[in-house]
């Protein structure tokens, strides 16, 4: 089965083909985003599981730009170190250690006395509580993303997704529900996603991985759809190395949520732009994660419920399968 073979890109191997996505942890209870022993043990033991990617949680760029004061941040040099803890906890378990890079935009949640979004609407119907962006604030934000790539390499991390999805800043200029402006951010929605694209590549190494997660559709008729990203990328083929495709958030709409719900945006970006892609969402089995793969829906698997449940999934699916587990746990599944 495709899952438990290596993965091979023209920058990086991964022992295997099951991805830890981005989930946050909220434990930075001293609320400076630093990394705690909680963020160091919970992902080791995902790479102790033998995860083949790991990709740590949503991650302020700005301190106004977590989505919770308790979220973890990159924006200070203070942050490295341990961010550094985290990155030796993965690799030296043999596991790819990669971090997701965001801003909130609106939907940040944090203490800040100043939120922002690109235009002056409100999430949902609450009270409007953020200010639009100015232009010398958006520059300051791609100079955030960039800064905080810098700390990410030092850090030891192997690959960044930029959150450009589920409704967060990066999403909500894309999105034509959240960006009404006149200026070039919103004659060119996707503008702020490639200049801070550019100004990322401009600190981070060419033979590290850098991709991006996006919302594939945003569930409304007047928002995003998976042809405006197929157009987008098919115009861009080389800004990212792959495309973790979610969707949905910029509002809240009901959902129809089943095993796989997303995978066919997975498959029709993958077949429209020749990008290989991470697909995920309600994944449930080691045959289903398989499935996908070898019909070519997408090239690697994301789990993420699953593995807060169990760190040892990966370790359950080689066994059900009647596959050798390392030494260290064989016992528990005699
Ligand atoms: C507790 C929790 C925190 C999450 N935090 C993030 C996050 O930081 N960034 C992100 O892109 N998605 C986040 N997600 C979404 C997951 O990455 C994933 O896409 C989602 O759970 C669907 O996959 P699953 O059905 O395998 O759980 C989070 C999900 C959960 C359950």
């Amino acid at each position: 089965m495709k899952l438990f073979e290596p993965f091979q890109t023209d920058k990086f191997e991964l022992k295997n083909h099951l991805v830890m996505p981005p989930m946050c942890m909220y434990q930075c209870k001293t609320q400076d985003g630093i990394p705690t022993d909680f963020h160091i043990s919970h992902y080791g033991a995902r790479a102790i599981g033998q995860v083949g990617m790991i990709i740590v949680e949503a991650t302020g760029v700005q301190p106004n730009g977590r989505i919770t004061d308790d979220c973890l941040g990159l924006w200070d040099d203070k942050q490295v170190d341990g961010h550094h803890k985290i990155t030796k906890a993965i690799k030296n378990n043999g596991s790819f250690a990669a971090i997701q890079l965001n801003h909130a935009g609106r939907k940040s949640e944090t203490k800040a006395l100043r939120h922002v979004g690109p235009s002056a609407i409100p999430f949902n119907d609450q009270p409007l509580n953020y200010d639009e962006l100015t232009f010398t604030e958006i520059q300051e934000v791609i100079a955030s993303f960039k800064e905080a790539a810098k700390r990410a390499d030092q850090a030891g991390y192997d690959g960044i997704e930029i959150h450009a999805a589920h409704g967060y800043l990066i999403h909500q200029f894309i999105s034509p529900l959240s960006n009404t402006r006149e200026d070039d951010y919103g004659k060119d929605r996707f503008l702020l996603l490639k200049e801070i694209m550019d100004a990322i590549k401009e600190v981070w190494p060419k033979e590290k991985g850098l991709w991006m997660r996006i919302s594939a559709t945003d569930y409304h008729e007047e928002g995003l759809s998976v042809e405006d990203w197929v157009q987008f990328l098919q115009e861009n083929p080389n800004i990212v190395d792959f495309v973790h495709v979610s969707a949905g958030a910029i509002m809240t709409v009901p959902i129809h949520a089943y095993p796989g719900y997303m995978l066919e945006l997975s498959k029709t970006i993958r077949e429209n732009t020749g990008y290989q892609t991470i697909g995920v969402g309600l994944i449930q089995s080691a045959e289903m994660a398989s499935f996908a793969l070898e019909s070519e829906q997408c090239d690697l698997v994301a789990i993420g419920r699953g593995l807060l449940r169990n760190p040892n999934l990966y370790l359950q699916f080689l066994n059900e399968r009647g596959e050798k587990v390392p030494k260290y746990y064989e016992r528990a599944f005699r």
